[in-house]
């Protein structure tokens, strides 16, 4: 999950990372208060989640509160790179800037370890100078067991070669942004710019920073952070039945179980799709193995209630949980949906193999269900889900 600017910047607060006060709003007419409270100078900043938000017009000095006003009225509603501005940051402006270098760690899967980077030619767009200037960017490795000591922050410091004046507090800052990283389960955390300012101090003034949702469990305060008003409803609604459900854009309702069958049923159905129409799958929806009637119903409900899709496709292959078990989940998921007022109207082609499949197909057989189609192999079903889906 990346966070906004503001959020990057509380955490990087609560772990001694030095930045500037700022509030978040989301009216022009508050900002007042808030620049009133910040000395009447403020940094009016667009919260978007994408870099470049400078060059685009999104950050902008106000002289004074009234100017505040006027610039977040500026900013609010502005389109950065696809981005509708909902919300500005207001912070306290930075004495002036001496120096903008970059600081980030990672996590790097390709070499199986964190990775520290850093740049004494911070503040413009980072990946332009790992292009144009690699020798211009440390990269350093980061022993996940071992962390960034103070000996380790030494030697990225010495890598990036800032300068004399600023080394102990930069390494006092790459210390404590570790601590921001692991303590928040963090896949990046990165500073861009960290400055250098007239008066001597070197602060944060930017923040991105993505959180690890595999480590939510532990994390009971991260929740608070999501943006729930730019989830998609039909994931949050998966995500409050805790299923595991993406939303694509084809037609084709995918139901599978176990993230690898449903995976190259996605590929079987949109390979299908090309002959039919060009449909789509409709999504990604994994019921794991569990697969009891209450989830079959679950997923079948998140997947019928997207307006988009025209047939489902539902893919299962017995193993621990035997087809059989999943047929009677399909049947009386059907009833249950019933029962709760859905009116199902849209066919599902069901493909049962594995454990226990031919009981399975027999009990969908009895149950006779006007709107379910068997196909016993998954070549056959994704073709028998497409053909329907480009019927509607
Ligand atoms: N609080 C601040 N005070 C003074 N200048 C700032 C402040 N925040 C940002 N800036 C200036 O604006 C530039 C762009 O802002 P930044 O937050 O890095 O946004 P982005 O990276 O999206 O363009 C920074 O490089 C810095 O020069
Ligand atoms: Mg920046």
């Amino acid at each position: 999950m990346d966070l906004f600017e503001y959020q990057a910047r509380d955490l990087f607060a609560k772990h001694d990372v030095p930045v500037l006060a700022g509030e978040v709003i989301d009216t022009p007419a508050a900002a007042r208060e808030v620049a009133e409270r910040l000395g009447g100078k403020a940094v009016v900043k667009a919260q978007v989640k994408v870099g470049g938000r400078g060059k685009a017009g999104g950050v902008k000095l106000a002289s004074d509160p009234d100017d505040a006003v006027a610039k977040a009225e500026q900013i609010l509603g502005m389109d950065i790179k696809g981005h509708t501005v909902h919300k500005v940051m207001l912070a306290e402006t930075a004495p002036e800037i001496a120096a903008e270098y970059y600081v980030s760690y990672l996590l790097d899967r390709a070499n199986r370890t964190f990775l520290a980077m850093a740049s004494v030619e911070g503040g413009m767009d980072i990946e332009e100078v790992a292009a144009t200037k690699p020798e211009a960017l440390a990269k350093i490795p980061v022993d996940a067991n071992e962390g960034v000591t103070p000996e380790k922050a030494r030697e990225i410091v010495e890598a990036a070669k800032f300068p004399a004046d600023v080394a102990d507090q930069i390494a006092d800052i790459l210390v404590t942004l570790w601590k921001t990283f692991v303590a928040e389960d963090a896949l990046l955390v990165e500073v861009n710019p960290l400055a250098k300012v007239a008066d001597g101090r070197v602060l944060a003034l930017d923040g991105k920073v993505s959180l690890d949702a595999n480590a939510e469990f532990r994390q009971p305060e991260h929740e608070a952070l999501e943006d729930k008003d730019a989830a998609d409803p039909l994931e949050a609604a998966a995500k409050a039945k805790g299923l595991n459900y993406v939303k694509l854009d084809g037609e084709v309702g995918i139901i599978g179980n176990g993230a690898g069958l449903v995976m190259s049923t996605l590929d079987v159905v949109a390979y299908a799709g090309e002959k039919h129409g060009e449909v789509k799958p409709a999504n990604f929806l994994d019921i794991g193995g569990g697969a009891s009637a209450e989830v079959m119903a679950n997923g079948l409900e998140i997947i019928l209630g997207d307006p988009a899709v025209k047939s489902v496709f539902v893919n299962v292959f017995g193993g621990i949980t035997a087809c059989d078990a999943v047929a009677n989940g399909i049947v009386q998921a059907l009833e249950l949906l019933h029962s709760r007022g859905e009116d199902v109207t849209k066919p599902l082609v069901v493909r049962l193999d594995g454990n226990n499949a031919e009981e399975g197909r027999r009990i969908l057989t009895e149950a006779n269900h006007p709107l379910i189609q068997q196909v016993d192999t998954m070549d056959g079903a994704a073709e028998r889900a497409a053909e329907l889906a480009a019927a509607k």
